[in-house]
């Protein structure tokens, strides 16, 4: 069995979209463990109302080094049976850089979502660089994690078109809508052994093949 580990910072809202689709469409996935580094992430108290175990790994005022705080994530992932080779890991909404000896660890194992086509607009804000440079669409994606900041192999996207009236919050939420689609769908072909990785590219295996 696949285990699945979230890590979040805050609102949650993706990791709760997952969470909602493993039980309603029965994906072959055991959500073991979200960890926040955040005390204060509304996402934990979502995640304990529905059953799952939480874990906190405090971020703020450590003072070992990324790797030495990446190895407490990866310790509680490991005792929840996320490893590298029963786990996934998806970050959503996680606010911190991880370090490339943890993403090697879980490579090919680890998923992001950002709300952009990349590799348009990677980094922070990435609604507000929509809106800024002037494009009439943006959307988000889902990818594998590398050790770039948001350049892993691209599995889903999804487009969201920009209106001339919009605010940072108006795409924000649009875009959320969608991310909110294809996050769990990736988690699911993932937990179905379904995408191939070709390089930079890759490929959803239809069923039965
Ligand atoms: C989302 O917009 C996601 O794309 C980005 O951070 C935000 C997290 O929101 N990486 P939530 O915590 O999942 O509600």
């Amino acid at each position: 069995m696949l285990h699945l580990g979230i890590l979040i910072s805050g609102r949650g809202s993706n990791m709760e979209s997952i969470l909602k689709a493993i039980k309603r469409q029965k994906i072959p996935i055991n959500p073991a463990v979200v960890i926040s580094n955040n005390p204060g992430a509304i996402g934990l108290k979502i995640a304990q109302n529905m059953g799952i175990k939480t874990a906190v790994v405090e971020s703020r005022g450590f003072t070992g080094n990324r790797w030495d705080y990446d190895k407490k994530i990866i310790q509680v992932l490991s005792e929840h049976g996320v490893t590298e080779k029963n786990g996934l890991v998806c970050l959503a909404g996680f606010m911190r850089i991880i370090s490339p000896e943890f993403i090697r660890k879980y490579k090919n194992r680890m998923l992001n979502i950002h709300p952009a086509i990349l590799p348009s607009f990677p980094g922070l804000h990435a609604q507000r660089q929509a809106l800024e440079y002037g494009a009439k669409y943006s959307g988000c994606t889902v990818h594998f994690v590398d050790e770039g900041v948001d350049t892993g192999p691209i599995i889903l996207q999804a487009a969201v078109k920009v209106k001339d009236d919009d605010t940072e919050e108006t795409l924000s939420k649009r875009i959320l809508a969608k991310e909110h689609a294809i996050y769990p769908q990736a988690v699911k072909l993932f937990a179905e052994g379904r995408i191939k990785t070709f390089g930079r590219r890759t490929k959803v295996k239809s069923r039965g093949r």
